[in-house]
């Protein structure tokens, strides 16, 4: 077995990462030496950046801070664990909204490899209501998101728009 101490892996889709997933591995940091931050590759969901851009954004997000890896991962994420070397899955909690979907994922995920083990942190009070799709709709319609993202997200976000309505 891996050492649990080793790293924790936290899966999502970061479509795109925001400030409070930023917050949570920040916090997971003072915990784990390090946090591997693991991007699904979900051929079913459309996404609003490609792989790519997702990972070279988490990237540009984290620049800077320690222990930090980033990898992104397609198939189930027990197999990514253990090809990790780290069974410890990290998911931020925001509100009860989320326990149940969360709640399933962890006993699922422990079915399929009796190892894994899943760490929930609570983000600061100030982004709990921050989601993914929620800052997508916003910026879908035009609205400002630059207080919910990091600065590369946003400067990527505002190059797209540019480049669209040049287009249009
Ligand atoms: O950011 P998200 O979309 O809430 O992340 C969901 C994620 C990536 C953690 C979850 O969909 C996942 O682990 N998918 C990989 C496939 C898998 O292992 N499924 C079985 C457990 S339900």
């Amino acid at each position: 077995m891996s050492d649990p101490r080793t790293a924790a892996v936290y899966p999502g889709s970061f479509d795109p990462i925001h400030l409070g997933h930023v917050d949570i591995i920040h916090r997971a940091l003072t915990i784990f030496p390090k946090v591997i931050v693991a991007v699904l590759e979900n051929p079913e969901k459309r996404a609003l950046l490609e792989m790519p851009v997702r990972v070279k954004l988490i990237r540009e997000s984290l620049a800077g801070l320690a222990g930090v890896e980033v990898a992104s991962f397609s198939g189930l994420l027990v197999d990514f664990l253990r090809s990790s070397g780290a069974r410890v899955v990290l998911r931020g909690m925001r509100a009860v909204s989320d326990f149940e979907f969360e709640f399933q994922l962890s006993l699922f995920n422990r079915r399929l490899w009796a190892d894994a083990e899943t760490v929930f942190l609570t983000p600061n009070e100030e982004f709990v209501y921050l989601s993914s799709r929620v800052i997508r709709e916003i910026w879908a319609f035009g609205g400002d998101v630059s207080s919910f993202v990091p600065a590369p997200v946003y400067a990527e976000l505002t190059r797209r728009r540019s480049v669209a309505s040049h287009r249009a």
